[in-house]
């Protein structure tokens, strides 16, 4: 804690100075790293700063309007990119050239908001971990598409990069974020894409927009798990009303975890299982189907693509 309460000022001190007079831009996702980049640069530098929120159309249910709501007081833009993205995503099945087009839209996206402000700086959110992972080659730092956003900016600045994300996440505490950002689970920049095996449509965002909803409502408080939600595998056949119908096969899932990298499935009672596939049927029309996945990382990945 004492380290936290040390950094703040300290940070807030960095952000002045890097900026200067000069407009900064930031990608603001929501995630715990980028409110925490947010509220730090909020009180250093105030309206130079120009927060961006792109809804990419891929963002989970009342997200938009959480993230309005927690950062009111500051001068968020929000750009509704979601035809745009959807658009692009037309026809594509392979998870890489999705998370790839995915990336180069966002950072389009942004670029272009970025410009219109003349802002010449850029905040990111990059954590410690991220950037030993980035000058070792195991991934690219930018957790959207792994595409670099410092080129079009004279200056980046990183105000997190020393830290751990739980020390992210004290920091967050510090700042008096709410709590359900300083807890949050981790969510994939590719959002809900990740999440539809195959080629994403608007109605299939529709649908898994809906079960994470429920998913994540009836699991979330009652488990604390590391990670949950709900998927997309496909079609298959069902019965509602006295119909045989081509129903959505919807994937829940719920791992433990301590940084990702392996994870078990949670052990949740039968019976709030059956509760939570009866609710997603249920309240889902074209729904035929719930499975419970049971599978460690290895051999599965958390996420589905
Ligand atoms: P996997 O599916 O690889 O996921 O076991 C491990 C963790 O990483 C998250 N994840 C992503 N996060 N962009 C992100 O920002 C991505 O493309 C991506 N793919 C997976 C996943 O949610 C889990 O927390």
């Amino acid at each position: 804690m004492v380290r936290t309460e040390k950094f703040i000022p300290q940070a807030i001190g960095e952000i002045k100075k890097a900026a200067g007079t000069e407009k900064v831009v930031m990608a603001l996702s929501g995630g715990v790293d980028s409110s925490v980049c947010a509220a730090l640069a909020a009180r250093a530098i105030g309206d130079q700063l120009i927060p961006i929120y792109i809804d990419t159309g891929l963002m989970r249910k009342g997200e938009t309007e959480r993230i309005k709501t927690v950062f009111s007081d500051i001068r968020l833009q929000v750009i509704d990119a979601g035809d745009e993205f959807l658009a692009a995503l037309a026809g594509i099945t392979d998870p890489e050239a999705k998370r790839k087009v995915i990336g180069e839209r966002f950072i389009r996206v942004f670029e272009r908001e970025a410009k219109k402000s003349g802002a010449t700086c850029l905040l990111q959110g990059t954590i410690y971990p991220d950037r030993i992972e980035s000058e070792g080659g195991i991934k690219s730092h930018h957790n959207v598409g792994g595409m670099p956003l410092e080129t079009a900016f004279t200056k980046v600045i990183e105000p997190i990069r020393d830290l751990y994300k739980d020390e992210v996440r004290d920091v967050a505490g510090a700042l008096g974020l709410p709590v359900e950002i300083q807890h949050r689970m981790p969510f994939p920049g590719p959002g809900l894409a990740v999440r539809i095996l195959g080629e994403v449509t608007r109605d299939k965002v529709a649908v898994i927009r809906e079960a994470n909803w429920i998913a994540e409502s009836e699991i979330v408080e009652q488990y604390h798990p590391w990670q949950c939600f709900a998927a997309l595998l496909g079609l298959g056949t069902g019965v509602k009303g006295d119909n045989r119908i081509h129903g959505w096969i919807v994937a829940i899932r719920a791992v433990n975890s301590r940084d990702g990298m392996t994870a078990d499935p949670l052990n949740i009672p039968f019976a709030d299982l059956t509760r939570i596939g009866a609710r997603i049927t249920a309240e889902i029309p074209s729904v035929a189907r719930v499975v419970y996945d049971i599978t460690p990382k290895p051999p599965a990945t958390i996420e589905y693509e």
